[in-house]
């Protein structure tokens, strides 16, 4: 076959898309099947055309990592779990009226909230005052600004400070605070939405024995917790808190590198629901931090400290109570917010020597 047989009558835009290396000149080749991923198997996450950026909270994996089953939170637009509490809390406060265009959003935080709050506030147009202490990573304040909220500093790196004055600023008219820390939708959107998300997705048969996580306000382990003992009543609840400060096991309050949890105080969330609580259990900030550089490298996960912390927590409960064989925890937050306290160093953060 000459060069013009081979081309004669083709159409030239038919040409143009035929894919390289096919396999067509060869019948006896037979290509392997497709490649199939989560999404390949579950090909549409966000079915039509989403309204805002706030359509894609929630729905996050869960992953099974060396035997304790994760859910990646930080996937969430803003990067934490927390925006399905700024969401819910948000659209709980305008069905109620406590809420209206044209008010201020106040909330003391030690930055996730205030990040996931002011994008809340950026896509419904209400203004944005995020108090939070000094101390925190630098991230955790820029994106907030990024997101077109204003920032009050206020104490330093506890949130005690910043909950009083964020209380004060909220009882002013045309004001309004969530109040992340005693809020009963805060414990709602985990009991309803979170904690119902993960048992639909652990393998069919599994049911949770344990829930390992830290407690900022304590509304995830409560409310994935209240969750998962519908389906088990004997699952158990582990707390866990920085080494360093253990505020709910005895008081003691003192900085660490866990940001996001143990933030000075008992939360209000807490208190009131302690007696569901099995065990504490405790991470030092070393351990956390040098775990959460493991799972960027082992697993492409990159997460904050709390993450290092909650999977080595989970391992630890495995260890010690071999008959928990459900063990579920979450990470919280994304690496990114992280960059500059913990993965700035060249050599410092690499396991490989180059030579
Ligand atoms: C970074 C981070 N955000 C949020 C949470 C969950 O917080 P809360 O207790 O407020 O539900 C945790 C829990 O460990 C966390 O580590």
């Amino acid at each position: 076959m000459t060069q013009n047989d081979s081309t004669k009558g083709a159409k030239p835009s038919s040409q143009a898309s035929t894919p390289v290396d096919d396999g067509a000149k060869d019948p006896s080749r037979v290509d392997p099947a497709p490649i199939a991923s989560a999404r390949t198997a579950n090909p549409v996450r966000y079915r039509g055309v989403s309204a805002n950026i706030l359509d894609a909270i929630g729905d996050t994996p869960l992953l099974e990592i060396e035997g304790i089953f994760v859910k990646l939170e930080f996937l969430n637009p803003s990067g934490s779990i927390k925006a399905r509490i700024a969401h819910y809390m948000i659209e709980r406060a305008e069905q109620r009226g406590q809420l209206r265009p044209g008010d201020t959003i106040v909330e003391a935080t030690s930055g996730n909230t205030g990040n996931a709050l002011a994008m809340v506030a950026a896509v419904k147009g209400y203004r944005m005052l995020v108090v939070m202490p000094e101390g925190l990573s630098s991230e955790r304040v820029a994106i907030s600004r990024a997101f077109g909220a204003e920032v009050l500093f206020c104490g330093d790196f506890h949130v005690d400070q910043a909950l009083q004055r964020a209380r004060e600023i909220g009882e002013q008219p045309g004001y309004f605070c969530p109040s992340q820390f005693d809020s009963e939708s805060n414990i709602e959107e985990n009991r309803v939405v979170l904690g119902p998300e993960i048992l639909a997705q652990l393998p069919p048969g599994r049911v949770p024995d344990a829930l390992v996580l830290g407690v900022g306000t304590g509304g995830t382990l409560i409310g994935v917790g209240q969750a998962f003992r519908e389906v088990n009543p004997k699952v158990r609840l582990f707390a866990m808190e920085p080494s360093e400060s253990q505020t709910i096991l005895c008081g003691e309050i003192a900085g660490h590198a866990i940001e996001g949890i143990s933030d000075g105080f008992v939360p209000g969330i807490f208190q009131r629901n302690a007696a569901l609580i099995d065990e504490i259990t405790a991470v030092s900030s070393v351990e956390a931090v040098a775990e959460m550089k493991r799972l960027a490298r082992k697993f492409g996960l990159l997460c904050g400290p709390s993450s290092g912390a909650h999977l080595l927590a989970a391992h630890q409960v495995r260890k010690l109570y071999p008959e928990l064989q459900t063990v579920v925890t979450i990470f919280c937050d994304e690496g990114e917010k992280y960059l500059s306290e913990h993965f700035s160093g060249r050599s410092a953060d690499s396991s490989f020597v180059f030579g």
